[in-house]
């Protein structure tokens, strides 16, 4: 790492729009790509404002800022998000609300490439919602995090105020109110699934630990990573000072699969098949609720008559439909999974519709159903739009789903005995049943 001292007037540069203006004072830290653009000749500047910016060997990050002997810690922020801003003299024109800092994992994959950019257009949080993105990733992947925060810089996007770009959650989770956990270690040939919990969960507890101490106390934490129920489950064992009803595991791809097939099967848009429940694990144990959705406000049961189907077909399919995406592919859903990411956060931050539901992967704790307490587990939820959520209590549970249920609920016990060693609850004991349920992504 290189450093790089300059000093600045105070300005407001002539080459901002007055929608995006961003205050520049004598606070200011600019990357090298980006000074030229903003500034006026050094030989301008005034002594007495000095600015220390470290950069990256490409010359992209800065990462300190000397003011008054202080070296302040803004230490990660990227290029043109290191500029420091008023949202208050933009309130003439706007009305912003208060900013939020989001941690995105795994932030230079294909998931986040989608995701980043929805979050950042105002599409997840709304239009007057201006947000700072944090983004984690591993010592390897950080001139991709670099390209990735170049694309953001290039999108100006007006709601999207910082770019923090890092590889210690520690850091990176610093005052986070949502944190989204894509970032986990896939499945290589040879490996056990035995293994592949235990590294992935050794993730998991050192980001659990990170959002612990650096995390706003009501952080909102969505794990994506598989095995995501399992990776959640250690994660919140990991943060005991934050609820644990808080820590989600993503589901919605496999909810908004089985509205898809549902529809397809009766012929309708998908928007007409509602109170989709997915049930238990995000593997091939996972139960899509059949008897309890609907298509245009009838029990799907009378709207597709074909109960064999219902049964097999359409459940198979919906357990499967990841393995045959990767087929298709050669890799992993990417824009569905983001597309999913970003409904399971709306239906957090918006009022669930009367009489409807989601699903997501949450805390068993106190649930009405009779599932295990300590698992993470999808079930039914409401929100009324405040970022918390309430499970659903009048759902039907016939023989049928009860036995099902019960198979994903095994399973997630077994995951739950081999990681114990991550959980704090005593020596682990793996005993994985000889079929193979994870989703065949991770082998
Ligand atoms: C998916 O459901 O598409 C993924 O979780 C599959 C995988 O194993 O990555």
């Amino acid at each position: 790492m290189a450093m790089a001292e300059l000093s600045t007037p105070q300005t407001t540069s002539p080459f901002l729009n007055s929608s995006s203006r961003l205050r520049l004072s004598s606070k200011l830290h600019l990357s090298n790509h980006f000074r030229h653009l903003l500034l006026p000749p050094l030989h301008t500047t005034t002594p007495n404002s000095k600015i220390s910016c470290s950069v990256y060997q490409n010359s992209q990050a800065p990462v300190a800022v000397q003011e008054n002997g202080l070296v302040k810690t803004k230490k990660e922020c990227y290029g043109v998000f290191c500029l420091t801003y008023d949202l208050k003299a933009e309130e003439e024109t706007r009305s912003w609300k208060k900013l939020i800092n989001i941690a995105v994992s795994g932030a230079a994959g294909m998931i986040s490439n989608h995701l980043l950019f929805k979050l950042a257009s105002g599409e997840v949080f709304g239009p007057d919602q201006p947000i700072a993105l944090k983004l984690l990733g591993s010592e390897r992947s950080i001139q991709a995090l670099e390209g990735v925060a170049m694309e953001l810089e290039d999108s100006l996007f007006p709601l999207l105020r910082e770019v923090d770009i890092g590889t210690d959650p520690n850091e990176v989770f610093q005052d986070v109110e949502w944190a989204i956990l894509i970032g986990a270690k896939p499945r290589g040939p040879g490996m056990e699934r035995a293994d592949l919990l235990d590294i992935n969960g050794q993730i998991f507890a050192e980001q659990g630990k990170a959002l612990n101490k650096a995390a706003s106390p009501n952080v909102k934490v969505l794990v994506v990573g598989n095995p995501c129920n399992t990776n959640a489950l250690i994660c919140l064992k990991n943060a005991p000072n934050i609820p644990a009803k808080n820590f989600h595991a993503l589901t919605r791809l496999d909810e908004n699969r089985a509205k898809c097939q549902l529809a397809l099967k009766a012929g309708v848009f998908y928007d007409k098949v509602s109170n989709m429940t997915i049930w238990g694990n995000h593997s091939t144990t996972q139960v899509p609720d059949f008897l309890n959705a609907r298509i245009n406000g009838l029990p799907v049961k009378e709207v597709i008559t074909d109960h064999k189907w219902l049964e097999e077909g359409f459940t198979e399919s919906v357990q499967k439909r990841g393995g045959l995406l990767i087929q298709k592919w050669g890799r992993s859903s990417a824009a569905s999974t983001a597309v999913s990411i970003v409904d399971a956060i709306k239906s957090l931050v918006t009022p669930t519709p009367e009489g409807d539901w989601f699903s997501s992967g949450v805390y068993t704790d106190g649930n009405p159903y009779g599932i295990e307490e300590g698992l993470v587990f999808s079930m039914p939820c409401r929100s009324k739009g405040d970022g918390d959520y309430e499970l659903v209590k009048d759902v039907e549970i016939d023989d049928y789903l009860r036995k099902r249920i019960a198979k994903s609920e095994a399973e997630l016990l077994a995951e739950k005995r081999c990681v114990a060693h991550l959980t704090g609850e005593g020596i682990a004991y793996c005993d994985l049943g000889p079929v193979d349920t994870m989703l065949p992504g991770e082998v």
